[in-house]
């Protein structure tokens, strides 16, 4: 880039950043924008339109800041603090896996469900296993005015994030936070479990998730199935009858997720519904009216 003295405009320095990204990120361009906009604190938009501007020297130092991060494979969510997911702004940190587009195929399903359910107008008990970042939790109660959703996670630095994240959508009288092993801190069954669990083989993924993302969230062990085994080995006590289950599988898991299902369910529905890719996302199994 130009020396640190000389007067550096919005395009300049979005040049140069396009650069030092273009190796490490296929959005180059656009991480440099959302960096740029959060370095300047304007929105995306008005750096767009204020290219021929010049940047004051702290400003374009934290700028430069960034833009290392993120050629160090830092994800951008991380570096600006937040992430939209459903629609929704999230905090999001180093503590919590960033919530991916995917996985609103499962907050979709389980809007569709209950929309669907006999008794819409009751209330409405839900599990997330594996919260996070309070992503699916909260979109769901936010969504779902008559629900009561019960948010559990093994990281009590990740209940921290969803502590805030359900604060700040309002919904903490709702949203009731749990640490502890999968559905071991759960009170009572419930109508809806929903979870995204840990389900990739760590030396197979990509290295800036496996750098900086918290491998509790992504180990799902040799296989990648360890944790479904004891969600699914567990989940039939956890469900009322009548009850659903949703889960987050990777693209190439429905077959082996499926078989495991059917051990813990001899008797429920179970299908595979795709992502806005095509590609096999969820898990969902609706459990028969008696027990
Ligand atoms: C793939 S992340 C999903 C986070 C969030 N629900 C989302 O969709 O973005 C999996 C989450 O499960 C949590 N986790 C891992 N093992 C767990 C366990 N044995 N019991 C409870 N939570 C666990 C991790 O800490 C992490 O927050």
């Amino acid at each position: 880039m130009t020396s640190p003295d000389a007067q550096v405009t919005l395009a300049q320095a979005l040049a140069w950043s396009v650069e030092a990204l273009r190796d490490v990120s296929d959005t180059s361009r656009l991480d440099a924008e959302i960096l740029l906009a959060h370095a300047l604190g304007w929105s995306r938009v008005r750096v767009l339109s204020s290219l021929r501007e010049t940047i004051p020297d702290e400003t374009l130092q934290t700028f430069r800041a960034l833009v290392q991060r993120r050629a160090a494979r830092e994800p951008v969510a991380y570096l600006i603090g937040r992430k939209e997911f459903y629609g929704l702004e999230f905090i999001v940190d180093r503590r919590v896996l960033v919530p991916r587009p995917e996985t609103e195929t499962l907050v979709t399903a389980a809007l569709e469900w209950a929309r669907q359910r006999s008794a819409p107008h009751d209330t409405l008990l839900i599990a997330d296993i594996g919260t996070g970042s309070g992503c699916i939790a909260v979109a769901l109660a936010v969504h779902l005015p008559n629900a009561l959703v019960y948010a559990i996670d093994l990281s009590a630095d990740a209940l921290a994030v969803a502590r805030q994240n359900i604060e700040l959508h309002s919904v903490a009288s709702r949203v009731t936070l749990l640490c502890g092993d999968l559905l071991a801190p759960l009170p009572e069954p419930v109508d809806l479990l929903v979870s995204n669990p840990p389900y990739t083989v760590i030396d197979d993924i990509d290295a800036g998730v496996r750098l900086h993302e918290p491998h509790l969230a992504l180990d799902g062990g040799n296989d990648g199935l360890a944790v479904y085994r004891r969600l699914l080995a567990a989940s039939p006590q956890a469900l009322r009858p009548d009850g659903a289950l949703l889960l987050e599988i990777g693209a190439m898991q429905a077959e082996a997720v499926t078989d495991l299902v059917r051990q813990a369910f001899p008797t429920a529905a179970v299908r595979v519904l795709p992502d806005l890719a095509g590609r096999n996302r969820v898990v969902a199994v609706t459990v028969p009216p008696t027990p």
